[in-house]
């Protein structure tokens, strides 16, 4: 008994010391303390043994027992306190961190220089019926200005307004504000739009607009002229100048196009260097938004008098504006989510 005694002992403080993890001590904890071990074939000896030398042998070997289970223990906090040490002198690494999507922080930008001005932003519907994306515009059912308009119609019952449908331009906010809030006004609405055009560097699906417009008794076109110069300059830059070209658009009249001096190739040397600004082809000029003063039809349309009441508008496609300012060749960047390019605009 005594040899037997010792030789668990020994074996076990050798297989101890070798243990290197917490399921090699687990191991050793099954070989030596689990239910078929030697010890316990030890412990089924004592009845056979003298009367006189049981309780002695079995202290024995509950002395052996609890000896066993301390060791392991102490091993096992020495692994686990050695697992979990912490270098506090690591440099510690930056969790990634999210950004404010460019467009997003492009789309504030512009809200907040409109604020300063005075404008009020009105958040439209992305989902519209065909009165406020065309009939309230000066769009009547058949009138081939419709076709520039290509348009998602939804699959849902129509209301009084006729069929439901994806907005197309955000100007839709114009029948929404003008139906309900008595003029003055001064409105800027961003939001998404939808288009059913073939995807391609400068096409999606799906883009983003802002409208402006102002209703009061005595407004005139260099007001528009006035509020979008100071947002181009205030946006871009200082020295940049607008060029509004006659055009055509249901719900204004006149109607104009507006470009700005190209910001790429104000240094005229690049040019007589013999390149061409791949911004502006050339030119000197891009085109950035559409305009005009509010047209009498929509005003009768949304129950405002224009005998005493004129408005100018103005709709930009955010896209754009943010592609131009930061030289972005492609408008999918926008949307595909790439963390790569997304990274670049820290805000
Ligand atoms: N709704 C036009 C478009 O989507 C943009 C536009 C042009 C809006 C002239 C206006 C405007 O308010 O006056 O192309």
């Amino acid at each position: 008994m005594e040899k037997e005694i010792e030789r668990i002992k020994n074996r076990f403080y050798r297989d101890c010391a070798d243990i290197k993890d917490i399921s090699g001590a687990e191991e050793i904890r099954i070989r030596y303390l689990g239910r078929k071990t030697e010890l316990n074939t030890l412990f089924s000896k004592i009845p056979t043994l003298p009367a006189s030398q049981r309780g002695s042998w079995g202290r024995r070997l509950n002395v052996l027992k609890e000896e066993i289970a301390r060791r392991l223990e102490e091993k096992i906090n020495a692994i686990s306190d050695k697992e979990s040490k912490i270098d506090l002198t690591f440099p510690a690494r930056r969790p990634p961190k999210g950004s404010i999507h460019v467009l997003s922080s492009v789309n504030r930008k512009i809200c907040e220089i409109f604020k300063n001005l005075g404008f009020s932003v009105v958040e439209g519907d992305e989902i519209a019926d065909e009165w406020h994306n065309f009939e309230s515009l000066n769009i009547p059912a058949e009138h081939p200005s419709r076709d520039v308009f290509d348009t998602f119609y939804l699959d849902i019952p129509a209301g009084s307004g006729g069929k439901y449908l994806l907005r197309s331009h955000t100007s839709t906010v114009q029948g929404w504000v003008m139906k309900n809030v008595k003029p003055p006004f001064a409105v800027i609405s961003p939001g998404r739009v939808y288009r059913p055009d073939e995807v391609d560097a400068t096409h999606s699906f799906m883009f983003n607009q802002i409208e402006g417009f102002v209703v009061d008794k005595e407004i005139n076109f260099s007001h528009l002229k006035g509020v979008l110069l100071e947002f181009a300059r205030e946006f871009y830059s200082p020295d940049i100048e607008l060029r509004f070209r006659p055009h055509f658009f249901p719900f204004t009249e006149p109607s104009a196009e507006v470009d700005i001096s190209c910001m790429m190739c104000k240094d005229k040397e690049t040019q007589a260097g013999g390149k061409t600004c791949s911004v502006c082809k050339g030119k000197g000029w891009i085109e950035v938004l559409g305009c005009g003063m509010i047209h009498p039809h929509v005003f009768n349309a949304c129950g405002i008098d224009p005998s005493r009441y004129r408005g100018f508008a103005f709709g930009m496609g955010i896209d754009r504006i943010a592609m131009l300012k930061y030289s972005i060749n492609d408008i999918r960047f926008f949307y595909s989510n790439d963390i790569r390019f997304l990274n670049q605009f820290p805000v």
